[in-house]
């Protein structure tokens, strides 16, 4: 069976999903809908689809699949109209721009039979992949520090705009939010401050969480940085032994006192598969085609939104947010 899949929105990430999409054998990509009619052309014709403009379009075109790379505010509505409609859904982050919001499209995905994956493409990264891997032969992550920052937060109109995305945090935190849980698990107690420095609204962070067992991390991440390299990085102190990640590109494994450290590289790999893209879409297409679990529950998604939501709660009132009894 080919799958066949529609797109709904033609900017960066449409034009990387159909991109990949494009390259699976299994996947035929039949529409491509943007409200810039010249965004939908050019990638149709990248795709060999039908240029459209709507999602009701969209709904029109015999899809077994949709792509929902449209931004934030969008997602709520593409997602429960598409699951109504019989579609596997594959949805951008984040999940809404809302905990209300996020419940609701939680629900639809509950009540369909259809897979739903969020763009949590960072857990089809290597370099990410690899410290779940030592995570799961018993390295202990007891100390976790996340730097990412963004450059600058002028390329996309919409991106600063709260009331669109839900905020920086859900806009772009929340792929760390969703590490930290992947690697450490559900943190006990979170305290944030945020400043709004250089843009309208809060973009510099400094957040701390706690969980059971003696673990705690952080994140500290500004949204004006320049891009100075690396982006990210993400240093993870075990039981006498280390994890340190540098943007997608590389990893450090220092598996003890006086032993040699160990780099691993992930230069030569192309983009699509070192941000973990690839692995993403082959992974839904796989759950679509009934080939392989469904890399993960809607609930996952939920639960990093509310991770993101007590950080504001604590910025709001100044305290630490107690997320459940240690
Ligand atoms: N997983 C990741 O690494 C990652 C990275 C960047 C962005 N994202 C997410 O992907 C989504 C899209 O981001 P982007 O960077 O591609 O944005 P973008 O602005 O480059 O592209 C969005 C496109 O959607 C179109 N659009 C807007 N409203 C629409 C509507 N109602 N119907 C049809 N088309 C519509 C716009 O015209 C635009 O072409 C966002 O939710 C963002 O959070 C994920």
């Amino acid at each position: 069976m080919t799958v066949k899949v529609g797109i709904l929105g033609a900017g960066d990430m449409g034009r990387m999903h159909g991109d990949m999409l494009s390259k699976d054998a299994r996947v035929q990509v039949v529409a491509v809908a943007d409200l810039d009619a010249k965004r939908a052309d050019l990638l149709a014709h990248q795709c060999g689809a039908r240029p459209l403009e709507t999602l009701d379009q969209l709904l029109d075109c015999g899809l077994d699949a949709i792509y929902i790379t449209s931004p934030n505010w969008t997602h709520l509505e593409a997602v429960t109209r598409s699951l109504s409609a019989g579609l596997h859904v594959f949805s951008e982050k984040p999940m809404a721009i809302s905990m209300t919001d996020a419940k609701k499209v939680l629900e639809a995905v509950e009540r369909s039979p259809k897979v739903y994956q969020l763009g949590f493409n960072r857990r089809f990264a290597p370099v990410y992949k690899f410290c779940r891997e030592r995570v799961e032969a018993g390295f202990k992550p007891y100390v976790v520090n996340i730097r990412m920052n963004e450059g600058e937060m002028t390329n996309r109109p919409w991106i600063t705009d709260r009331a669109r995305t839900g905020g920086y945090l859900n806009e772009n935190t929340i792929h760390f939010m969703d590490m930290l849980r992947w690697l450490v698990g559900d943190p006990t107690e979170v305290f944030a401050l945020g400043e709004a420095n250089c843009y309208a609204d809060q973009v510099d962070f400094v957040i701390a969480f706690k969980f059971d067992g003696g673990r705690m991390a952080s994140i500290t991440t500004s949204g004006h940085a320049s891009w100075f390299y690396p982006w990210e990085r993400m240093e993870i102190v075990g039981d006498h032994e280390a994890l340190v990640t540098e943007e997608v590109l590389r990893v450090m494994h220092s598996p003890g006192v006086a032993k040699p450290a160990v780099w691993y590289d992930y230069f030569q790999v192309p983009k699509p598969a070192q941000w973990g893209y690839e692995g993403g879409d082959r992974s839904f297409v796989s759950a679509v085609l009934g080939e392989g679990p469904s890399a993960f529950t809607a609930s996952e998604g939920y639960k990093a939104m509310a991770l993101v939501e007590a950080c504001y709660e604590s910025i709001r009132t100044g305290q630490k947010v107690v997320l459940r009894k240690a």
